[in-house]
């Protein structure tokens, strides 16, 4: 089976299929609704163009969104998250039109954009808004006659919202992100864990011991802090969000600005989803040794400009780590070119969580087929009954059995009348 394409090296299919059944037997939620889908076929005659990091959980997503009839194409939505293994299977063994190359530049990755809309999709999917941003800014034509997109991540969520509020953004969205499948467990566990195995595999670094400081304490960062504790390190939180900074002190963290904790932090990274988060000032206040990486969508978040001006040379010292000389004789430590680095040098988040995002992508899917003639341009959530289902079915793979409210207790809740 081939189709059209842009891979790294299609020998690497093997490997590639081989890991993408690894995953498989970790998404028993994924496993289910593509057995449904196989017998309904709620995507038939569609074809839905895709832009996700090229993962052997994708790929998972992909083969349940062609069990639901649909033609699908992918291409990736960071420029080094694609495992190239990967990116080879889906086109020998599964005929999925992709176009990722882990490494790609700038101009390729958009060239990859726009293969994907030039197959006329009728529903997209993004992790970060890419696509979507795309087809609004130079191919607004071929909006109407879409049903509808669905989007990933936090990060995509906040752009998609600032389309909606300007009164640019002309389909619907699902906001995939605010299921509470989704983020409560890939932001919090998949984050916390990924982004740690990111940083070990690039660096071997002992986190015992460490100050491990964390910019943000979102979902991302809340599962982070709790992950780098657990390893022994001495967890610092910047914060600019009040409750959110009294949260992450009765979490038991040290909460202090980012000026201060420069120069005391050993390990740096950003899950702000902001720009310049680490700033010219605070590579002046680092101390040698410290390294910095970001586990935010977009490469905004470290001033990496300001850090090439206070170098006087660079050098990649091992895989992901970039070593910055500066002219007053200090080593900074850049991970992963500042991209995300769960995806840049590890494998993003393990199937047991994506599997649950990745249902929430499938059903906002087929949501969107049986509701798109009702909803307008807007950012919309997952019913949370399906929300509810994707938990139950989860829970139910994990041989999990929960409560059940009685007769009386239903009443009960649903009375005012009785109290002490
Ligand atoms: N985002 C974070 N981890 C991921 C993964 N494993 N696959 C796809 N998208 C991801």
């Amino acid at each position: 089976m081939t189709t059209n394409h842009d891979v790294k090296d299609m020998s690497l299919a093997g490997k590639g299929k081989l890991r993408i059944e690894w995953a498989e037997q970790n998404m028993p939620v994924l496993r289910r609704i593509r057995a449904r889908f196989e017998k309904e076929r709620p995507l038939k005659g569609l074809h839905l163009g895709t832009c996700l990091h090229v993962t052997t959980e994708t790929a998972n997503l992909m083969w349940t969104l062609q069990a639901g009839g649909a033609d699908v194409s992918l291409c990736a939505s960071n420029p080094l998250s694609t495992q190239d293994d990967v990116a080879a299977s889906l086109v020998k063994d599964f005929g999925v039109a992709t176009f990722a190359i882990k490494g790609e530049d700038h101009k390729t990755y958009y060239n990859h954009i726009n293969a994907i809309l030039d197959f006329k999709p009728q529903i997209t999917m993004d992790d970060g808004a890419d696509l979507l941003s795309e087809l609004h800014k130079s191919r607004p034509k071929q909006i109407p006659g879409m049903m509808g997109s669905n989007e990933e991540t936090t990060t995509g969520i906040i752009r998609l919202r600032a389309m909606e509020r300007d009164g640019a953004l002309k389909l619907p969205v699902i906001a995939v992100n605010d299921s509470y499948t989704k983020h409560l467990f890939d932001n919090r566990y998949g984050t916390g864990q990924s982004t740690l195995d990111g940083i070990i595999r690039a660096t071997n670094v002992l986190l015992a011991g460490k100050n491990f400081v964390i910019a943000g304490y979102g979902w991302c960062g809340r599962g982070l802090a709790s992950r780098a504790r657990g390893m022994g390190a001495q967890v610092i939180i910047t914060e600019i969000n009040p409750v959110r900074a009294l949260e992450a002190i009765m979490d038991g963290y040290q909460v202090m600005p980012i000026s201060k904790a420069a120069g005391i932090g050993d390990i740096f990274v950003t899950a702000t989803g902001d720009k310049h988060v680490i700033d010219k000032a605070h590579f002046e206040a680092m101390k040698s040794g410290a390294m910095i990486a970001n586990t935010g969508h977009f490469d905004v978040e470290i001033n990496l400009v300001a850090l090439e001006k206070l170098a006087k040379s660079r050098r990649v010292i091992r895989d992901y780590v970039e070593e910055y000389k500066l002219k007053d004789g200090r080593a900074l430590y850049i991970l992963g070119e500042g991209r995300l680095i769960n995806l840049a040098a590890a494998e993003g988040h393990p199937a047991q969580v994506m599997d649950m995002s990745f249902a929430n992508q499938a059903l906002a899917a087929e949501y969107l087929v049986k509701n798109h003639k009702k909803l307008e341009p807007k950012v919309y959530r997952l019913p949370e009954e399906l929300d509810t289902e994707i938990a139950a079915i989860k829970l139910a793979a994990m041989g999990t059995d929960i409560d059940v409210l009685t007769a009386e207790q239903e009443k009960y809740l649903a009375s005012w009348e009785e109290g002490t």
